[in-house]
């Protein structure tokens, strides 16, 4: 399987789980298309990708009031029909209902989306582990 990467980070915590998880899915045969932020995305990356993986942080007033941040930037990527996609976000306290607010973009989009982890940020590399075990498993092998 071929996975294309979109990340957006303030501080680093999203970029280093999006570099992760490319890791943990290379660990298992998939080849990685791009990693790239989604200010600034990698089109060919997503357009040679059956999965495209989205990542962003959760901002909001930690127990209240919390959403993926740079929500516009997912709405104007490029249209994903045929795709598979995935979310995650990463959070200090609470991730809130922000996969459910990716979930429903990446559709809009097109894509058809196989699921989604919050990532704790003193986790990152049990949760990005994770997320990549989880999606190897919901994805039949080709
Ligand atoms: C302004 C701001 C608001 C935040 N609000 C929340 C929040 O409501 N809930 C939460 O769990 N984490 C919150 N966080 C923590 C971030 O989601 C967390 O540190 C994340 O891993 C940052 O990702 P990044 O390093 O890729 O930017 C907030 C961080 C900032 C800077």
């Amino acid at each position: 399987m071929k996975a294309a990467i979109l990340i957006e980070s303030l501080t680093g915590n999203t970029w280093k789980a999006g570099e992760l998880i490319a890791a943990n899915l290379q660990q298992e045969n998939w080849s990685i298309t791009g990693i790239s932020s989604m200010k600034d995305p990698n089109h060919a990356s997503i357009q040679d990708a059956d999965t495209v993986i989205v990542g962003t942080w959760v901002h909001g007033l930690f127990v209240v009031g919390q959403a993926p941040w740079a929500i516009d930037r997912l709405r104007h990527l490029p249209a994903m029909a045929g795709k598979q996609a995935v979310a995650f976000c990463t959070y200090a306290l609470n991730p809130g209902k922000s996969l459910d607010v990716m979930t429903r973009e990446l559709e809009t989009r097109g894509a058809e989306v196989v699921g989604g982890l919050a990532l704790q940020r003193g986790h990152l590399a049990e949760h990005a582990e994770e997320f990549a075990i989880r999606l190897v498993d919901s994805v039949p092998a080709r």
